[in-house]
């Protein structure tokens, strides 16, 4: 349980562990439920949030070797070091959907890297692998700000077949032209669920980062910024937001004219396939103030660039021309691979609500697609065996 890790960590405030605990376990829960219920018998059970790959591609990650001495800590402590890596671009709505709705709505873009065989402490094993990963979304907030609030989406996804819209009903109060009717059904809500004075301010957060989410347009996954959003540990004594910037603008730089359900995927394959120099600087912001005002118990809260420079410390490079993106053996691998923020060194130890709740959820979510391909790879040999005999 990732408390056991949080309850000695300096930088993080947990209010009732055991009241988290209990609502981390029912977000689990939902996470079962909500895929069986999008991925009926025989469907293919894909992953929980990110669903959508736009490919996967080799990379290398390379620590600068003029990386300051201070920042020399776990993954960066050899200057020049270069490792092996793994890249997933995706979407994150939880289901498969076109790259833009048809109201013309955009969507979190999502980059996940996997860093082999790091040494060291991890906090859990990649398939007996030490691997470091890297989890990223295009907005450097989250938006959802802790576990209370991540349960009420989980909730109101359970009961609306993945409709989230009526997670802001709260706001609707201050609406004169609501009816009396729905402002009683509404108070009644904001009381079932514990909704404070706070809770309503962070739905109104909650709703900036979704509309400014919505209207960012992406026209390659290659050319844009992705954030951690959600803070780790920088050794014992500090804290981390990292972010990746791409060093170049790679073709294609614009939205294609015909808006296909899948353009990213065909921007990602198009760049990678040409001989073009792909190539990004990863960045990391260092703090080491009190907890409460770094706002670690809140993803939703930005931590200010002019007062906290990103400081680049080290280069990732996707090698070209990689023609093999999106054949049926890499993608099969690609849907195999399972990314957690929680596959990392000890020295980078996600923190805060919302990073403790992914510790159990990702690792759901993982074992439930995969529980799945095993049962299925059975059937398939089964099938076969059966289909052998009978040709003998
Ligand atoms: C700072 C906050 C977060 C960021 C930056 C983030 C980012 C990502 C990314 C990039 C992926 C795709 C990984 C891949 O390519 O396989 C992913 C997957 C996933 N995320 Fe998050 N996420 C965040 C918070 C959350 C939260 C709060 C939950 C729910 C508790 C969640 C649940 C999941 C699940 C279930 C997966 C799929 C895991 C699997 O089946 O392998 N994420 N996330």
């Amino acid at each position: 349980m990732a408390q056991k890790d949080s309850l000695n960590c300096p930088f993080e405030h947990i209010k009732n562990p055991d009241l988290e605990i209990k609502k981390i376990n029912e977000i689990s829960q939902r996470t079962v439920s909500l895929l069986d219920n999008r991925y009926p018998v025989p469907d293919k059970i894909l992953r929980g949030v990110h669903p959508k790959s736009h490919g996967c591609v080799s990379a290398s990650f390379e620590i600068n070797a003029d990386i300051d001495q201070s920042l020399q800590v776990g993954l960066f402590k050899s200057p020049g070091k270069v490792f092996d890596a793994s890249i997933r671009f995706s979407n994150a709505s939880v289901r498969v959907e076109p790259d833009i709705s048809d109201a013309g709505e955009h969507g979190s873009r999502g980059m996940a890297i996997k860093i082999y065989d790091v040494g060291g402490e991890v906090l859990i094993e990649d398939n007996g692998g030490r691997n470091q990963d890297f989890l990223m979304i295009n907005q450097p907030v989250f938006a959802f700000a802790n576990t209370d609030d991540y349960l009420i989406l989980m909730r109101i996804l359970d009961r609306n077949n993945d409709n989230s819209d009526s997670f802001f009903d709260p706001l609707k109060l201050q609406d004169p032209t609501l009816s009396e009717e729905d402002r009683q059904q509404i108070l009644e809500y904001i009381k079932a669920e514990n909704i404070d004075e706070q809770g309503i301010k962070r739905i109104l957060d909650t709703l900036t980062i979704v509309k400014q989410i919505k209207s960012t347009s992406v026209a390659n996954p290659l050319n844009i910024q992705y954030f951690s959003a959600a803070p780790f540990l920088f050794g014992s004594d500090r804290v981390m937001k990292f972010s990746v910037k791409p060093v170049y603008q790679v073709t294609p730089t614009v939205l294609p004219p015909d808006l296909a359900p899948d353009y990213l995927r065909r921007a990602l394959k198009e760049s990678v396939f040409q001989n073009e120099r792909v190539e990004f600087d990863f960045m990391v912001q260092v703090r080491s103030d009190d907890g409460d005002k770094m706002g670690i118990e809140n993803a939703s809260s930005i931590w200010d660039e002019k007062q906290f420079p990103f400081i680049k410390i080290a280069k990732i490079t996707i090698p070209t021309p990689q023609t093999e993106v999106d054949s049926d053996v890499n993608e099969a691998r690609c849907e195999a691979m399972a990314f957690t923020p929680w596959h990392s060194l000890s020295e980078h130890q996600p923190i805060g609500s919302i990073n403790r709740l992914r510790k159990d959820v990702y690792q759901t979510s993982a074992k439930h697609r995969k529980a799945e391909r095993e049962v299925e790879s059975e059937l398939f040999l089964v099938r076969w065996f059966k289909s052998f005999l009978e040709s003998l």
